[in-house]
């Protein structure tokens, strides 16, 4: 187990990428505390994911996001943060995210990502609520499309859709230890 370097690693991608259960693991590895963005979203809101679209719409989400994602930083113990699909992609947060620690991308396929979702997972998603199967392959596709553009600025890249869990979360540890060891060196001196 590490001792904590202060640095927060931002898990960003898709919908459905598996930010939290991949972000739940590393943590676990690392004795790292773990923090889901939209969590902190519904905590300061008082009301679900669902619930600030439905009355305020997507920009008042994106504000609230922002705000949220920028409210960790007075939090000086580093923190495994998995953040909302859309979180890179708005208000200068990729490159926000990538001033205050590590960003890594987990990327998964469009078909991949079709293969995993449930209809429960399906329905407190509001931006993938209400469709039909080709509706939600063209909105992934098209997003997915649009994403990448921010997704890919991340320090670290990995293809996560077709290994298995165990190793996608070792491959992810032996890849972040070195920005950890080096942030507690700069720490040091
Ligand atoms: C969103 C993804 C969601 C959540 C919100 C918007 C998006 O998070 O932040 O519904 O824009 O793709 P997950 O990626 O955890 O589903």
């Amino acid at each position: 187990m590490e001792t904590n370097s202060g640095m927060h690693i931002f898990l960003i991608g898709m919908p459905g990428s598996g930010k939290s259960t991949i972000g739940k693991k590393l943590a676990d590895k690392l004795g790292y505390p773990f923090l889901d963005l939209d969590e902190v979203i519904v905590e300061r809101e008082g009301q679900t994911i669902a619930a600030v679209f439905e009355r305020h719409g997507q920009e008042y989400f994106r504000a609230a996001e922002a705000a949220a994602l920028r409210s960790l930083e007075s939090i000086a113990t580093g923190l495994v943060v998995a953040t909302g699909g859309g979180t890179p992609c708005f208000l200068d947060n990729m490159v926000y995210m990538q001033k205050q620690g590590l960003t890594v991308y987990l990327q998964v396929s469009v078909n991949k990502l079709l293969e995993r979702f449930t209809e429960e997972e399906l329905s407190i998603r509001p931006l993938l609520q209400n469709k039909s199967d080709v509706e939600l392959l063209t909105y992934l596709t098209e997003t997915l499309a649009h994403r990448e553009q921010f997704y890919k600025k991340a320090q670290e890249v990995i293809e996560t859709g077709s290994i298995p869990l165990e190793t996608t979360v070792a491959a992810l540890e032996k890849r972040i230890l070195p920005y950890l060891s080096q942030q507690k060196r700069r720490s040091v001196s």
